[in-house]
């Protein structure tokens, strides 16, 4: 009763295959390191852009190799992936035995141990939330809390709606009781989670129903819990009142990280977006105002159809204006089902996207290390969260800001320690501890 698993793609998965370690574990399966050690083969999966669906594809051939040596294994694929073949993944890769979406983790126990005959899916968009798993936690001071799944949004380039389904929230009080726990259990610092966080809770009965930012709050006030975070956002639901919740409650994070794929207005409406670059210029200054030390970060898509150089030059000039500490760029990728994919010609050339690319990605490391130097010389509060990745002698831990940083001191894990910043790189920063801060 050994598994492996593998996962990709983004926060949310990282927190589903924390619950499917829960749900394994329980009934009594244990992790090994290496597949070839492995009784069950497992991967949860990402199909967000083409690159990630041939990461995954590298290493399901690996599992193939390792059944055709022990033909026992069971081969499970679970995740966005796996959503978007439905049936096909059995065709395509005989070898698989399991596959299920996301919004069916619950019924991983179920799948795996059944009495192995055929192989078997489960694609259903409404199952019940991961959250309601037992978790095995990879940091003990951190946690991911899932708020919602699923989303409302149609932008034009994104197969996450069908692969995860409409946008369901959970009710505030379940979200708080799982927030307690953890703190209870020593968690310092959790990340609420949702597809499109800040849209939460219009689903909810009438009686339950709350905005975003009063889970935020709710969420910032449980005892214990020192600093709270959120991913991702859509900047059509950044109201004012998000933005005060922020401002207000110092255990959220100086940090905000706000996709805005183009600074092009005909791209973006292409795109579906629902704003034009000057309102999301607008909200960044609004946010500024409101948080003057935020770290903001973004996503930005290069190459989306029809873009000009004019166009990508707009989002070049969106990097200067909005000053980011830091942004992933991604090459666009047709995904298949997606409106843009179907109605849309992919008319930049790869060379053009791969040449906007680079400019893009120097100018956005150029804003990110003169952003960083304004840490410099001054004193800030770090979470520590344990050794130094390159040097085991220091620590390693990161702002309210979300920068990482690596330090000298003796502060322990989950603490917060007092650092005096002095140096900066484009994506981290250098100090030492002057005075340690036990929290309450
Ligand atoms: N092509 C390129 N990038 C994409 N993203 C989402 N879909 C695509 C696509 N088809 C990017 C967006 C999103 C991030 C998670 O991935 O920038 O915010
Ligand atoms: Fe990938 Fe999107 Fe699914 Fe996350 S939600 S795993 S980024 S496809």
């Amino acid at each position: 009763m050994r598994y492996h698993l593998t996962t990709f793609g983004c926060q949310m998965n990282d927190h589903d295959s924390e619950r499917m370690k829960g749900l394994l574990e329980g009934q009594g399966w244990s992790e090994v390191a290496e597949r070839d050690d492995a009784d069950l083969i497992l991967f949860n999966t990402c199909t967000i852009r083409g690159s990630a669906d041939e990461r995954f594809l590298g290493n399901l051939g690996d599992a193939k190799r390792v059944k055709r040596h022990r033909p026992d294994v069971l081969v499970a694929v679970g995740g966005c992936w796996a959503q978007s073949q439905k049936e096909g993944v059995f065709r395509d890769f005989p070898f698989v035995d399991i596959a299920f979406g996301p919004a069916e983790i619950t019924r991983l126990g179920e799948l795996v141990a059944r009495e192995r005959l055929d192989a078997v899916g489960a694609f259903s968009l409404d199952g019940a939330f991961s959250s309601t798993l037992p978790a095995v936690r990879e940091r003990p001071h951190q946690a991911w809390v899932q708020i919602s799944t699923g989303c409302n949004c149609v932008c034009a380039y994104c197969i996450v709606p069908s692969v995860r389904g409409r946008e369901r929230s959970r009710p505030a009080w379940d979200v708080v009781d799982e927030v307690r726990r953890l703190a209870d259990e020593g968690v310092r610092e959790v990340t609420l989670l949702g597809q499109n966080v800040n849209s939460y809770g219009r689903d909810l009965p009438r009686d339950e129903r709350r905005t975003f930012a009063d889970l935020l709050r709710e969420v910032a006030a449980v005892a214990g819990i020192i600093r709270v975070r959120y991913s991702s956002p859509h900047p059509k639901d950044m109201r004012d009142d998000l933005i005060a919740a922020m401002a207000q409650c110092p255990e959220v994070g100086a940090h905000l990280h706000l996709p805005a794929q183009s600074g092009s207005t005909s791209v973006l409406r292409a795109m579906r977006r629902t704003y034009s670059r000057e309102r999301y210029l607008d909200l960044v200054a609004r946010l500024r105002d409101a948080i003057p030390d935020l770290s903001l970060t973004t996503d930005l898509i290069v190459g989306f159809p029809g873009e000009t150089e004019h166009d990508f030059a707009q989002t070049m000039s969106l990097v200067e204006a909005c000053a980011y500490d830091g942004a992933y760029t991604f090459l666009y990728s047709p995904r298949p089902g997606t409106e843009a994919a179907e109605r849309l010609p992919d008319d930049v050339p790869h060379d053009t996207k791969r040449e906007r690319i680079g400019r893009l990605v120097d100018l956005v490391q150029a804003t990110a290390a003169a952003r960083a130097q304004r840490f410099v010389g001054t004193e800030r509060e770090v979470l520590v969260e344990g050794p130094s990745r390159t040097d085991p002698t220091r620590l390693r831990g990161r702002l309210s800001q979300n920068i990482t940083t690596n330090f000298t001191g003796a502060a322990a894990p989950g603490q917060l320690a007092q650092v005096l910043i002095d140096a900066a790189t484009s994506t981290t920063l250098t100090g030492h501890e002057v005075e340690v801060a036990v929290p309450a």
